[in-house]
């Protein structure tokens, strides 16, 4: 078991001492190294299983901190991050040498966020490098939206976990990346499109289901529950297809009459997308112990976070591809 503890003090000498430390985010829980340690961040693709091909974030205590760890920063970039950190956005930019190879596998970019915790920001202000920190996941899993979730899967790998509660925003950063003059969103999450737009002032491709080890991590097939799931237009429509008995449901905002109450999860009665996000993957983690053959699902409104809520659902019910 890993210890559990509020005081980023107290977290901060794991992180001194080369050792992983749970860190609580608003978008999700991360598995936090000493970036420039090239010990202690491959503690973190072993104690995850995660493959030496999916570069890591690194978590910076202030957008001050940018120009130490990137090269070039566009104008746009700057003004992304002046906006919206601390926040739900990841800014990928060509790396400074300070970044070890490690945590970007080998690319010339790296991927800097501020996150919107207050324990976080403490314990980075404690500390005088930067974190990197993947979802705090087994690789390919649902990421973890509280102290719990992390023990329940990593808490024999990990020593100590920083227990800020339950994630607020509830599914990871939006991605962009600045890099080598381009612009583009590699993955939806915790900022939406039209907020991203309009701080820009221009309209952003969106390049996100790819296997394609150039756009890393974004593999097809991860959230996976460990249970078959099916998505749908309609929940209650998608259930008359099937046996009652042994479905479960995951609706948006109204459970399924017929089924089982034990076996559905509402994701926002009163259709709040932020609600749902919040509820998302604390809701697809419980089908893990629930005694049904297949979760269905139903696709949410597609704008604001409700294009990152159905982004997650499509690779939940895709088939593994790792
Ligand atoms: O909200 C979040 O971003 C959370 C919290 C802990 O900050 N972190 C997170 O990390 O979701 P992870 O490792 O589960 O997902 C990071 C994604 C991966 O798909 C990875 O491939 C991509 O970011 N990524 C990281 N660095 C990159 C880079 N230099 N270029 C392109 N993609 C990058
Ligand atoms: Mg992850």
């Amino acid at each position: 078991m890993a210890i559990c503890t509020k005081s980023p003090k107290e977290a901060a000498a794991y992180l001194k001492n080369g050792q992983l430390v749970a860190i609580p985010t608003e978008t999700v829980y991360g598995l936090a190294a000493d970036a420039t340690n090239t010990e202690a961040v491959a503690q973190i693709f072993a104690a995850k299983n995660r493959p030496a091909f999916d570069p890591l974030i690194v978590h910076l205590a202030g957008a001050e901190q940018m120009e130490k760890y990137a090269e070039y920063i566009p104008d746009a970039a700057l003004k992304l991050a002046e906006a919206a950190w601390p926040g739900p956005l990841t800014i990928v930019l060509n790396k400074s040498k300070l970044i070890p190879d490690l945590v970007t596998s080998g690319h010339q970019t790296v991927g800097l966020r501020v996150p919107n915790h207050p324990l976080t920001l403490a314990l980075l202000r404690e500390i005088s490098f930067p974190v990197a920190a993947p979802s705090a996941n087994p690789f390919g899993f649902v990421s973890p939206t509280s102290a719990a979730h992390v023990q329940a899967q990593l808490g024999e790998k990990i020593p100590c976990i920083l227990d800020g509660g339950n994630s607020q925003v509830g599914i990871e950063s939006t991605i962009v990346d600045f890099s080598n003059n381009q612009r583009k969103v590699l993955r939806l999450g915790g900022m939406s499109l039209e907020q991203l737009q309009d701080v820009l002032g221009e309209q952003l491709s969106v390049q996100t289901s790819s296997s394609n080890p150039n756009a890393p991590g974004m593999l097809t097939a991860h959230y996976n529950p460990g249970k078959k799931i099916v998505v749908g237009k309609n929940v209650a429509e998608l259930a008359a297809k099937f046996s009652t008995s042994n479905v479960g449901i995951l609706a948006f905002t109204t459970p399924v009459a017929g089924v089982n109450f034990a076996n559905q999860r509402v994701l926002s009665p009163s259709g709040n997308l932020a609600e749902a996000a919040q509820n998302l993957f604390a809701h697809l983690r419980d089908f893990n112990t629930i005694q049904v053959d297949v979760v269905l699902a139903e696709w949410v409104p597609n704008h604001g976070l409700g294009r990152a809520i159905n982004d997650r659902l499509k690779r939940a019910a895709a088939k593994p591809n790792f």
